[in-house]
């Protein structure tokens, strides 16, 4: 649609379809699962989703594509594929991206051998000439419950080297909120969006947080790296992963993720999910039974 004086109008992005890659993950099922209770077509992809998506196969890829409008874009791991994927996907009539990267991934992206994916995928988007939102995302609370630190805590110790310093863990459904009204709503366009909990809590304070609503016998164990590292490869870790995860944890060090941020509040026009609200319904969902 066109205005008078020659500016394009977009309504609110519910036409079309809405394509979902990574969807069977800790953000992606919930975008896709909020996405169909609005009544929003989506299409839900990855290697086990309804909808093969492959991102080493670009056989895969045509298909995924069509009819869509927005994307919903969790990073592949090799980092030159997002920008070949968002090309592909703008010729083929997408027209706008929303994609999930992390907070500090500017400044942690530039050290020697960090992990380029949420960089590149951001690049990607920026460079692609469509609409785009970028959402930097604290950790995720879900990682206690859904990924990384589950078994460990299920084992009764979860050990990392925090050096002591809280995070504001962000909970997945408040990121899928945010994910669907960047991709349904207006407004949003060429913004990027940091995204935390409500309050910086510790590892420790986390973990003790979990035992006590659980019911089960946890606790954490504060490591140096070196340490840390030790445990990654005695557990049989292989060497980029151990870098990826040391890493990971230097930014967590030196305080880049501690801050609580608004983001949340910016898009959803509420306060974000706290870490005990999480934990109750992680526990009434079985998460450590
Ligand atoms: N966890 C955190 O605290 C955190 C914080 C900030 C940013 N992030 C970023 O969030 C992203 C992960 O998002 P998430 O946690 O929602 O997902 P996730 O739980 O890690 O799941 C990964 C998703 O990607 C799909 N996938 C993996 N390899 C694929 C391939 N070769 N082709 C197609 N799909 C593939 C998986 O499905 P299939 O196995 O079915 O293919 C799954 O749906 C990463 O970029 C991570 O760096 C994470």
């Amino acid at each position: 649609m066109v205005r008078p004086d020659g500016a394009r109008l977009t309504g609110p992005m519910t036409a079309g379809t809405t394509l979902v890659l990574g969807s069977t993950g800790k953000t992606g099922r919930r975008v896709v699962r909020a996405l169909r209770s609005r009544g929003v077509p989506t299409r839900a992809a990855s290697r086990s989703a309804e909808t093969h998506f492959d991102w080493n196969d670009r056989a895969t890829w045509p298909a995924v594509l069509r009819d869509v409008r927005a994307a919903y874009l969790v990073a592949p791991e090799e980092p030159d594929l997002a920008a070949e994927f968002v090309k592909t996907a703008t010729a083929a009539g997408v027209e706008r991206f929303v994609v999930l990267s992390g907070r500090g991934v500017d400044v942690w992206a530039q050290r020697a051998g960090a992990d380029q994916s949420m960089i590149a995928a951001e690049r990607a988007v920026r460079d692609s000439g469509a609409e785009w939102a970028i959402m930097r995302a604290n950790n995720f609370a879900q990682n206690f419950s859904e990924d990384l630190y589950h078994a460990p805590l299920l084992a009764g110790r979860l050990a990392l080297p925090t050096g002591g310093v809280p995070e504001p863990f962000v909970d997945a459904d408040d990121l899928a909120e945010v994910a669907v009204a960047l991709l349904t709503e207006d407004g949003h366009a060429g913004r990027t969006y940091e995204l935390s909990g409500p309050r910086a809590l510790g590892y420790a304070e986390a973990v003790d947080i979990i035992a006590r609503a659980s019911g089960r016998r946890m606790r954490f164990v504060e490591l140096t790296p070196e340490q840390y590292e030790a445990e990654l490869r005695a557990d049989g870790v292989e060497d980029p992963w151990v870098g990826l995860y040391t890493s990971l944890f230097e930014v967590t060090r030196e305080g880049l993720l501690a801050e609580p941020v608004d983001g949340v509040r910016q898009v959803l026009d509420r306060e974000p999910t706290d870490f005990e609200s999480y934990v109750a319904a992680a526990v009434a969902a079985g998460a450590w039974r």
